[in-house]
């Protein structure tokens, strides 16, 4: 299998952004923790974070032609605000999982809405730099299901 990681704006931060919200750990970390799993069972994964959102839109596209078999994705700030890549990965239609660092249902009003929870298969939220190795799990048992 083939796992695409995507991170959404200031999450390239991660480690001194708001640690009561996100935590100690960096991006670097998170993603190096992902790849050591996806290697244990011989799977390709590639991590990606962007600031902007075409280059977002454009690797949502461009994961459906390199035969990307599921996505993780972070959108950060864009999760309450992006039609736009909201719109791409319903166009792909690449099953993904939404993970939040922090609960967004425990924080401003604004955060509650996600534009990607419905589409997703399902959504981690609050449980910090696990959400995104509980999300690879998820993965590999729904891929062997
Ligand atoms: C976030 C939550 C978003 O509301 C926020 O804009 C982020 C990070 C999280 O991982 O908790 O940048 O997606």
């Amino acid at each position: 299998p083939h796992i695409l990681t995507l991170h959404g704006p200031n999450l390239n931060l991660l480690g001194r952004r708001e640690p009561q919200h996100y935590g100690q750990s960096t991006l670097a970390q998170i993603d190096a923790a992902l790849q050591a799993q996806a290697q244990t069972w011989g799977w390709k994964l590639r991590c990606l974070q962007s600031n902007a959102e075409h280059e977002l839109v454009d690797a949502v596209q461009a994961a459906a032609e390199q035969g990307v078999d599921y996505l993780i994705i972070n959108p950060a700030a864009f999760t309450h605000t992006s039609v736009a890549l909201r719109d791409a990965l319903s166009a792909v239609a690449i099953p993904f999982i939404e993970v939040h660092l922090s609960n967004i249902h425990a924080r401003e009003p604004f955060r509650r809405h996600s534009y990607f929870s419905d589409l997703a298969q399902g959504s981690i939220v609050g449980l910090g730099p696990d959400g995104y190795t509980l999300a690879l799990e998820a993965i590999r048992r729904r891929l062997s299901a």
